[in-house]
């Protein structure tokens, strides 16, 4: 398949979202079974004692059905709010049946401002120790494509510097991946990438 210019974000985000919505909802079943199947296998997924997800919108792959897995080992899941004041970066709210939701000015589901504000319902992201993050395309390295907005890249600077730091897991479908994609100074990298087909380290140079 043509792709355009790699250094053509937008469009490359296009075309991997139109790829991903061609999928039918049995595929879409099918894939997030597979994906938590790998997630399952992994030592960052594995040892996590807290550890955050999404709920899925936009034909993203769906992380969901990793939750019982998780409540059965006793695992605290938190899901990414965006934060108020703080301008597009999010904080990790602590998420279960009874977590009251809301849908934000991106038509998601999140727990409601009124719970999230509530400091023992909440955590920064370095508290966490693996995030598993959505994502709108990646590479044979695991770099990342959002949704264009910086929102983890901008949650996650602090990653920049020495100190605790989660481990990160991108999760896609395999069709999301492209041979290689344009990296920015501010982009976080990924520890790894689960896909329904495989998982993607990068492979250290130097
Ligand atoms: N740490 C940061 N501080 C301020 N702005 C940031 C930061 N990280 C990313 N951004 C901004 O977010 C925007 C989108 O980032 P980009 O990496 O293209 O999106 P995505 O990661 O969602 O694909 C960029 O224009 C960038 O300036
Ligand atoms: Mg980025």
């Amino acid at each position: 398949m043509s792709l355009t210019s790699p250094n053509d974000k937008p469009a490359l985000r296009r075309e991997l979202k139109r790829r991903r919505r061609a999928l039918s909802a049995e595929q879409q079943r099918q894939a997030a079974l597979a994906l938590c199947q790998r997630l399952k296998q992994l030592p960052e997924i594995r040892r996590a004692k807290r550890i955050s997800l999404y709920l899925p919108v936009n034909s993203e792959i769906d992380p969901t059905p990793l939750i019982p897995w998780l409540r059965k080992r006793r695992v605290a899941i938190y899901l990414p709010v965006l934060r108020p004041f703080s301008a597009n970066s999010l904080w990790f709210v602590a998420y279960d049946a009874n977590t009251p939701m809301i849908h934000n000015r991106f038509g998601i589901a999140e727990p409601c401002p009124r719970f999230a504000v509530q400091r023992r319902h909440r955590l920064p992201a370095w508290a966490l120790d693996t995030l598993i993050v959505p994502l709108v395309g990646f590479d044979r390295q695991a770099n990342r494509m959002g949704m264009g907005g910086g929102f983890y890249d901008r949650s996650l600077s602090f990653m920049r510097h020495p100190g605790p730091a989660p481990a990160l897991i991108g999760v896609a479908h395999a069709c999301q991946q492209v041979a290689s994609l344009p990296v920015e100074p501010w982009d976080i990298p990924l520890t790894a990438v689960a896909s329904d087909t495989g998982v993607v380290r990068p492979i250290k140079t130097g």
